[in-house]
C-alpha cells in the first residue's frame, strides 16, 4: 500500500491529466454512453494502482496534445476524487438477508459487450511486456493506447477473414469474477451485484462470471474459445454439487449471448437439458432486438455517445483514432455484429411512422438514417432517406467483402412469423440471435426476468452526411491510414465510411435532435422497442414462446441522485443500473429463490408501442 502511495505522489498532475483525457478518448470510442462517463472515468483514476515508472515523462509535450481547456477541466475533476473509492455497498443484501433470503440457486453472471477485460497472451520477444497483462479494461490499457497505438491496435483488431487473432497474436477474456467486477480500476460493473449476493450468504462457489471475448462472433467463441461448452460444464457442476439449477443473469449483449446459448445447449444437449437446468434467466438492459448505435458504428466508425460530450474530446478523438480506423476495428469484432438490429421495418418502422414515435412527432424514427439537403450538394445525393429495411443492404454494399461474408455466415437479422419455419430455425445458428427466428427454448419451468432501465434519451436515428460526395478525396484519403491498419494480410483495402453522422444538425424538432442523432427513448444505450418489446409482447405469442414461459418485466425509473456520478442508487443507466437497489433486488430475490416476490413493473409507454410492431 505503501509503495502505491509514493507511487501515486510521484507524477505529475499533469500526467495524471494527459491519462485521464486518454480514457476519456477511449471511453468515448468504447461508448460506454454518455458524457457522465468520462467524469467517471476521470474519477476512477483516483483508484489506480499500476506502477507508473515506466512512463517516460520528457517524451512528452503535453501542452500540444491537450487543449488548454481540458487541462483545466481535468484539474477541476481531479481535485475532487476522494469519494470514488468508497464504492461498497451491501445494503439490499443486508436489508433481504434479515428479511429472510439465503443463499439458494448457483448464478452464472453474463457481462455485456467490451466490460470483460482482454489479456495478452502472445509471448513474441516484443510483446512480452503485455504478456497477461489487461490490453482491455485497465490502465495497461491506456498506457498501450497512448504509448503503442498501434500494437495496441493490432492486438485487438481480428482478422477480418477468421475473425479470430492475426498471426502471431493471442488476445483472451480475462477469467474468474475480476474479469468484469470493474472495468477499470474504481469503475465498477459486477461488483454490487457480487457484494449484495454475498450478503444473503453467497461466495465464490456460487457465482460463476462467464467472461468471454466479446469481440469474437457468436460461432466463434465456441470455435476458439469452447465458450459455451464451458458453460454447459460449470451449470451441470451447479447441479451435481448443490443439487440445484442455475440462475443465468445477463447484462446487454450477454442478453444475446445468453439468448444463443440457450438455444445452443437445447440444439446440442436435448430438448429437456435447458428446463432440467435453468431456473431462471435474468435478462438486464438486454439487447434483444439489436441497436440503433451498432448500426451506425458499423457504418460510420463512429459512436455518437461522444454527442453529448465536450468538444474538445470529440477533438482528442478525432485525433487519436479516425473514423476510418474505428470503424475497421469495431468491423473486426464481428461479435458486435450480433447487435444490429432485428426485424426490420415491421419493428423500427418506415417512412409512415415507427412504433415508437410520439404523438405529436413532426419526423418519425421509422427513417433510421436521413441525409440532409446541403447546398451545393448534388441534388441526388441530399436527402437519402434509409430504413432499417434499406439501411441493411446500404451497409453491405459499404463495407469490405470480409464482413459482408461475415455477416452472411454468422447472423440473420429478419422475422419470421412461421410456427413450422420456426422451428426448422432451431438447428441454424445463424439465427439464435434473434428471438424473431427462432422461439424461447422449450422450457416450461424456467422463468424469464427482463429488467432494464428507462428514461433516458437514447439515440434512435440518424441525420448523416455523405462524406463521398462533399469531398471524395482529401479527407477520406487512403494515405491518411498507417499500413498497419490495413487489413491484415493487406488482402482488401479499407474501405473508407462513406458517412458520418452529422453532428452540424441540431433542429428544433420532436423528436429532439442532438448534434446529428434524434433521441428517443430507453435506457441512454439501447432503445425501449429492444429493451422491452419481446419481453410485454414478443415472448407473450406462442410462436415466439412455445412452452409459455413466464415472463416478468420490471422496468427501473431511471432518476439519479444529483451527487453521484453514478446515479447512485436510483440509477436506470445502461451500465449503472447495475448498481441500482430496484435491480439489486430483484437480483438477490431470484437467486434466493424468491422470485415470486419479482412484480411487473411496467412505467414506460412500451406496451402501446410493442403493440404497434407488426408481429
Ligand atoms: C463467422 O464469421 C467468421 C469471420 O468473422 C468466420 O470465420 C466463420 O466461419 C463464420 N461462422 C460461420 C458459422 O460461418
Ligand atoms: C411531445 O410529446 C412528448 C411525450 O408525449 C412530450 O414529452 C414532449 O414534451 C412533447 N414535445 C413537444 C414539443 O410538445
Ligand atoms: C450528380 O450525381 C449524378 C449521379 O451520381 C451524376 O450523374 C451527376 O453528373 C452529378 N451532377 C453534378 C453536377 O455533379
Ligand atoms: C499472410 O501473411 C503471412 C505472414 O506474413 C504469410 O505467410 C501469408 O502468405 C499471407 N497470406 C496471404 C493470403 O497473403
Amino acid at each position: 500500500m505503501a509503495r502505491s502511495e509514493t507511487q501515486r505522489s510521484s507524477p505529475s498532475w499533469r500526467l495524471w491529466g494527459l491519462l485521464a483525457a486518454v480514457i476519456g478518448v477511449i471511453a468515448a470510442v468504447l461508448a460506454i454512453h454518455n458524457q457522465a462517463m468520462i467524469a467517471r472515468t476521470m474519477m476512477a483514476l483516483s483508484a489506480i494502482d499500476d506502477p507508473l515508472e515506466r512512463f517516460n515523462l520528457e517524451q512528452f509535450k503535453l501542452e500540444k496534445l491537450l487543449p488548454r481547456e481540458l487541462q483545466d477541466h481535468i484539474d477541476n475533476l481531479i481535485t475532487r476524487t476522494g469519494k470514488w473509492t468508497e464504492t461498497l455497498d451491501f445494503q439490499v443484501g443486508r436489508q433481504l438477508a434479515e428479511d429472510g433470503a439465503k443463499a439458494d440457486m448457483p448464478v452464472i453472471l453474463l457481462p455485456g459487450v467490451i466490460t470483460t477485460g482482454l489479456e495478452s497472451w502472445t509471448t513474441t520477444d516484443s510483446e512480452l511486456v503485455y504478456f497477461r497483462r489487461r490490453l482491455w479494461g485497465s490502465m495497461a490499457m491506456v498506457r498501450s493506447a497512448l504509448f503503442n497505438r498501434d500494437e495496441w491496435v493490432r492486438h485487438l483488431m481480428l482478422d477480418p477473414v477468421t475473425g479470430l487473432d492475426p498471426e502471431g497474436i493471442r488476445v483472451r477474456a480475462a477469467k474468474g469474477l475480476d474479469a468484469a467486477s470493474y472495468f477499470a480500476a474504481g469503475y465498477w460493473v459486477w461488483s454490487k451485484i457480487i457484494e449484495n449476493l454475498a450478503a444473503v450468504g453467497y461466495d465464490i462457489n456460487q457465482i460463476y462470471l462467464a467472461g468471454y471475448d466479446w469481440r469474437l462472433s457468436m460461432s466463434n467463441l465456441q470455435v476458439r474459445d469452447h465458450f459455451y461448452s464451458e458453460l454447459k460444464s460449470r451449470i451441470q457442476l451447479n447441479k451435481e454439487i448443490f443439487g440445484k439449477k442455475t440462475v443465468l443473469i445477463s447484462h446487454s449483449m450477454g442478453g444475446t449471448v445468453g439468448f444463443y446459448f440457450l438455444k445452443w445447449a437445447e440444439h446440442n444437449l436435448g430438448a429437456r437439458w435447458v428446463d432440467d437446468h435453468i431456473d431462471s434467466f435474468v435478462n438486464i438492459a438486454g439487447t434483444m432486438l439489436g441497436l440503433p448505435k451498432a448500426m451506425a458504428a458499423l457504418m460510420t466508425g463512429e459512436m455518437r455517445d461522444t454527442v453529448q460530450v465536450p468538444s474538445m474530446l470529440s477533438y482528442l478523438l478525432e485525433r487519436h483514432f479516425s473514423s476510418q480506423e474505428r470503424a475497421q476495428l469495431f468491423r473486426s469484432w464481428a461479435g458486435s455484429a450480433s447487435m444490429l438490429l432485428k426485424g426490420g421495418n415491421d419493428v423500427w418502422g418506415d417512412e409512415t411512422g415507427a412504433p415508437d414515435d410520439f404523438d405529436n412527432a413532426t419526423s418519425t424514427h421509422g427513417v433510421l438514417m436521413s441525409y440532409a439537403d446541403r447546398p451545393g450538394l448534388n441534388a441526388s445525393e441530399g436527402g437519402r432517406r434509409l430504413t432499417v429495411d434499406e439501411a441493411n443492404p446500404w451497409l453491405r454494399m459499404h463495407t469490405p467483402k470480409e464482413f459482408q461474408e461475415m455477416l452472411h455466415t454468422n447472423y440473420s437479422h429478419g422475422i419470421e412469423r412461421n410456427p413450422k419455419q420456426l422451428k426448422k430455425n432451431n438447428a441454424d445458428p445463424t439465427k439464435w440471435v434473434n428471438p424473431l427466428e427462432v422461439p424461447l427454448p422449450n422450457a416450461p419451468n424456467m422463468k424469464v426476468y427482463c429488467v432494464y432501465g428507462y428514461n433516458q434519451p437514447t439515440e434512435r436515428s440518424y441525420w448523416m452526411r455523405d462524406m463521398s460526395s462533399v469531398n471524395p478525396q482529401s479527407q477520406y484519403d487512403m494515405a491518411d491510414i498507417p499500413a498497419t491498419w490495413t487489413s491484415v494480410n493487406q488482402t482488401s483495402p479499407v474501405v473508407p465510411p462513406l458517412s458520418r453522422i452529422d453532428a452540424s444538425v441540431n433542429r428544433d424538432e420532436v423528436p429532439e435532435v442532438s448534434a446529428g442523432c434524434r433521441l428517443g427513448e430507453g435506457d441512454g444505450t439501447v432503445s425501449l422497442l429492444s429493451l422491452g418489446a419481446m419481453c410485454v409482447e414478443g415472448w407473450k405469442l406462442p410462436r415466439y414462446n412455445p412452452a409459455k414461459i413466464p415472463i416478468i418485466t420490471h422496468e427501473v425509473h431511471h432518476d439519479p441522485e444529483a451527487f453521484d456520478l453514478r446515479g447512485g442508487t436510483s440509477s436506470g443507466d445502461h451500465i449503472d443500473i447495475l448498481g441500482s437497489h430496484a435491480l439489486n433486488r430483484v437480483v438477490v430475490n431470484v437467486a434466493a429463490g424468491r422470485g415470486h416476490l419479482v412484480e411487473e413493473n411496467i412505467l414506460s409507454p412500451i406496451k402501446k408501442y410493442a403493440a404497434k410492431i407488426k408481429w
